[in-house]
């Protein structure tokens, strides 16, 4: 049987669930998505992903007419009851928002044209043993536009530059623009550069990825020396550590990069002691 969804309003079954060919969404890829976490039936970050969704609508200019992400948010939950995934376990909650549907025409559509609103949940299983094993990546450049900083629906290029990583066997492809690593296709990058953790700040080249941020914060309380300084594709070469986060990946070390291992070609201690910080962070969050 087919889960549940919400659509414009309405909880619908998921293969029921259609937008039409005039959705801006489809024609011009304009609309935003957040992908959150639950863990015992609370939303992990939940406001910083709210937030971020409320910045990349803003973006956008896709303000009118849109339920806010706390209602958002609500419909989630409402969706993990009425298709019983049980608080047990963990799941995720997709929300995605375009500039709803008019005959196509690059400028918005007329004043008042509702958004399309869609927000489905799934169960969700944290893939343990990859954070244990450590995964492969291999480098792409980064084709992507100037504004990766919105959380927009149009990934194609990500979307690219991972079939190259998944037909290499690689779990991510770590992308390179003008020399320098900016994140993963689906993830933020993290490496340890003569004994200093390094990721891209944040800026219009990145997603402000929720876990990067909490990451960041971790490593400092831990007493880690962070900077948000990028690093070059031939810094990732020489790396003694290079991890992935994410909202489903947490903290996955990458163990080798184009073939060539990272550091030991295992696991590394940072890597290690930040994933364990975050998945104690995750199950101990407040109300
Ligand atoms: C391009 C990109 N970077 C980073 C991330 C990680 O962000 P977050 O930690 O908020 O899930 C994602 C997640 O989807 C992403 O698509």
């Amino acid at each position: 049987v087919s889960d549940i969804v919400f659509l414009n309003g309405a909880f619908v079954a998921r293969d029921r669930a259609l937008v039409p060919v005039d959705d801006r969404g489809f024609l011009f890829g304009d609309g935003v998505y957040e992908v959150v976490r639950l863990v015992a039936g609370r939303y992990v970050d939940g406001d910083r992903h709210r937030d971020r969704l409320a910045r990349s609508l803003a973006e956008l200019r896709l303000e009118g007419g849109i339920e806010d992400g706390t209602a958002l948010l609500d419909i989630g939950l409402d969706l993990l009851a009425r298709n019983r995934i049980g608080v047990g376990g963990q799941a995720l909650v997709y929300l995605q928002v375009t500039r709803g549907v008019a005959r196509r025409r690059h400028a918005f559509p007329p004043a008042g044209t509702p958004p399309t609103v869609f927000v489905a949940a799934s169960g969700f299983v944290p893939q343990r043993d990859l954070m244990e094993t450590g995964v492969a990546a291999v480098t792409h450049p980064d084709l992507r536009w100037h504004r990766c900083d919105i959380k927009s629906v149009n990934l194609l290029p990500n979307v690219l530059a991972n079939q190259k990583a998944t037909e290499q066997g690689a779990y991510e492809a770590i992308l390179v623009r003008d020399g320098v690593v900016t994140e993963g296709t689906r993830s933020n990058v993290f490496a340890v550069v003569d004994g200093v953790l390094r990721t891209h700040p944040t800026g219009p080249a990145i997603l402000p990825g929720v876990t990067r941020a909490v990451v960041v914060e971790l490593a400092r309380e831990a007493g880690l020396h962070v900077e948000e300084r990028a690093f070059s594709a031939a810094e990732l070469a020489k790396a003694a550590e290079v991890f992935a986060t994410g909202t489903t990946t947490d903290v996955t070390p990458v163990v080798a990069v184009d073939g060539r291992a990272v550091g030991s070609g295992q696991p590394g201690p940072v890597a290690r002691r930040l994933g364990a910080l975050l998945t104690a962070r995750m199950t101990s969050l407040p109300d």
